[in-house]
């Protein structure tokens, strides 16, 4: 029986606060009509000002961990992907280990934007196949909303906050991560970025003038990329395991914008039923997307034990990910 790493609890939390597309029509030049016809988004959830990222991650933690029937002893990996996370630092993933009480894990962060949580399901597949650790904890997290300029129509419509969780552990058998596969271009590093704020650009009253501490993004340029990338990862995620479309139960696609979920999952060829859109509800919540997507399939039924799920994302960078999961 081969060696995998088998997410065994998922647990997902969002904010309480909705902001609706009413709401963005209020605030900048757009309406409702252009919001759902452009980006498939009708509302997205966000925290009060000053809640850090670990309030969504650690509910969404304690839910994964106890569906997995680990306590906090058991971890020995706490794996954060975000670019939103408390502070500068220390990591989130330390914020999240003092609250859960995992004194015997190692903490640290991963910044790899919208396909962070496909980074940390390779690194966690990696960790257990070569049996660096036995009980891994992930959590993709965004609090966008600390980076959105609410003046600017063309991105503070899509983007929402949000945590996902999973316990990945190692188990013998046919269960677990089949297959994973990440990429980046630096060279497309100027289509989407925040450079007001970071070292090379620090936070001073100019910055604050020039509103360059807020998310920059060309967003047809970005769209452009992101069908092709995605679709190639997908293409080299099931080549590595072995299958075809054909064998997909269901498509998690990152959830950025429901013309790139369409354009991929026709690509793929794929029925209505087996793609998991959520993106009405939650607009882009970066690598909260896939976690929280992942959980609520699970919870509805509409992936059950022994499916194939096969899940892609791209992000800020340009980075890119996919995987392939039997459930
Ligand atoms: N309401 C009304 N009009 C708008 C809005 C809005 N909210 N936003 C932009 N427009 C206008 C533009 O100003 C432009 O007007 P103009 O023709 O007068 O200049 C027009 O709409 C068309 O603009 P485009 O940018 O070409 O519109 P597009 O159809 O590409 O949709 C969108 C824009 C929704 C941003 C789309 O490009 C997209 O989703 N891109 C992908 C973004 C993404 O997925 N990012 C993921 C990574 S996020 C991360 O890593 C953190």
């Amino acid at each position: 029986m081969p060696v995998r790493a088998l997410i065994t609890g998922t647990g997902h939390c969002v904010p309480d606060k909705v902001l609706d597309n009413k709401y963005f029509e209020q605030i900048v030049d757009t309406s409702d009509e252009w919001i759902i016809s452009r980006t498939g988004i009708k509302e997205r959830r966000v925290v009060e000002p000053g809640t850090g990222l670990s309030a969504l991650a650690v509910p969404a933690a304690r839910q994964a961990m106890a569906k997995a029937g680990v306590g906090p002893l058991d971890l020995d990996l706490i794996l954060v992907a975000t670019v939103s996370g408390d502070m500068q630092f220390p990591a989130t993933a330390i914020f999240v280990q003092a609250k859960l009480g995992a004194t015997k894990a190692v903490a640290f962060d991963v910044s790899a934007t919208c396909a962070g949580y496909l980074y940390l399901l390779h690194l966690a597949d990696n960790f257990i196949r070569t049996g660096a650790y036995q009980t891994i904890l992930v959590i993709g997290g965004e609090i966008l909303s600390s980076m959105v300029d609410y003046e600017d129509r063309s991105t503070c419509v899509l983007f929402g906050d949000g945590a996902g969780a999973n316990v990945i552990q190692r188990r013998n058998g046919n269960r677990g991560i089949l297959a994973t596969h990440v990429g980046s271009d630096g060279r497309l590093a100027h289509l989407l970025y925040r450079w007001g704020s970071g070292s090379a650009h620090v936070l001073t009253h100019e910055v604050l003038d020039e509103r360059s501490h807020y998310m920059v993004m060309q967003g047809n340029e970005v769209f452009r990329h992101a069908v092709r990338l995605m679709a190639d990862a997908v293409e080299v995620a099931m080549h590595k395991a072995g299958i075809t479309a054909d064998d997909i139960d269901l498509f998690i696609p990152h959830q950025a914008n429901i013309r790139i979920i369409n354009s991929l999952s026709k690509k793929l060829g794929l029925p209505d039923e087996k793609l998991y859109v959520n993106i009405e509800k939650y607009g882009n919540t970066s690598a909260a997307s896939i976690p929280i997507a992942l959980n609520e399939a699970l919870t509805l039924g509409r992936l059950r034990k022994g499916d194939i799920c096969v899940m892609v994302s791209f992000g800020g960078g340009f980075t890119w990910g996919s995987a392939v999961v039997r459930v």
